[in-house]
């Protein structure tokens, strides 16, 4: 099964991610995480990206494009994948489109995480990601059991350089005005189920389980 996961920053995309790999073994490709992994390790999509992610705009969409087609090209997913952050414009939608004929899979569910934009300002200040292995925290919703050290590998917590007040502020913007039209594109075409995001975590987890149970 492949699916799209959808949503604001800080919607809990990653968070659900996670659990969808846990449950079914499927592979999570960030786009997000993709850069990020791009610009430590100093490689091309890193280098382009690094500007516009601290800054909180959106990669320009030919490089976002290039790096997901990279990404499946080179590498398996023997049970499906979530796409986590892509596509986040309708030029990449219908980028996806042209790969998925072109690799020949399908997307066979596309879940938006629906949550009032205000609810995340809090839950993206209170992130802590895992330096080593990436896992998220939230320092009141689901704190790690030792203050700045990662549950799962014990490595060292840190808060994402787009966490700042002004980038997060310039996320939201973007997101309202490049990733929201997305949505519409989607219900036209039918295909978008909507999650209540703005719920407990293992809630939202039940919501988007009977989703794929009717898949
Ligand atoms: P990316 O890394 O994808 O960031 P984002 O979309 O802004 O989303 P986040 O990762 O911040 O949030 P999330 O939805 O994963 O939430 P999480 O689960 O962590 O992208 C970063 C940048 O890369 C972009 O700004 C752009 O520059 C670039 N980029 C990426 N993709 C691109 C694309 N396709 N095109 C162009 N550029 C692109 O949860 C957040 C916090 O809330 C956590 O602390 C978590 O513990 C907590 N939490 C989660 N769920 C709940 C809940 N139900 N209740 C309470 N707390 C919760
Ligand atoms: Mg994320
Ligand atoms: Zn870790």
């Amino acid at each position: 099964m492949n699916i799209i996961l959808m949503g604001p920053p800080g919607a809990g995309k990653g968070t659900q991610a996670d659990r969808l790999v846990s449950q079914y073994g499927l592979t999570q490709i960030s786009t997000g995480d993709l850069f990020r992994k791009a610009l430590s390790e100093q490689t091309k999509y890193g280098v382009i990206a690094k500007y516009f992610i601290q800054f909180g705009h959106l990669v320009p969409d030919d490089y976002t494009i290039a790096m997901v087609r990279d990404h499946l090209k080179e590498n398996t997913f023997d049970n499906g994948f979530i796409l986590d952050g892509f596509p986040r414009t309708i030029i990449q939608a219908r980028e996806l489109e042209s790969i998925s004929r072109e690799f020949k899979f399908k997307i066979d569910a596309i879940i938006n995480l629906d949550i009032p934009l205000e609810k995340l300002v809090s839950r993206l200040s209170g992130r802590r990601t895992c330096q080593s292995c990436g896992a998220t925290f939230h320092v009141e919703f689901n704190p790690p059991k030792v203050e700045g050290v990662c549950d799962k590998c014990g490595g060292e917590l840190y808060q994402r350089p787009d966490e700042s007040e002004e980038a997060v502020k310039v996320r939201l913007d973007t997101y309202n005005k490049q990733t929201r039209p997305l949505i519409d594109y989607y219900t036209m075409q039918g295909t978008i189920i909507n999650v209540n995001g703005d719920q407990p975590m293992e809630d939202v987890f039940k919501d988007i389980e009977k989703c794929l149970e009717d898949k």
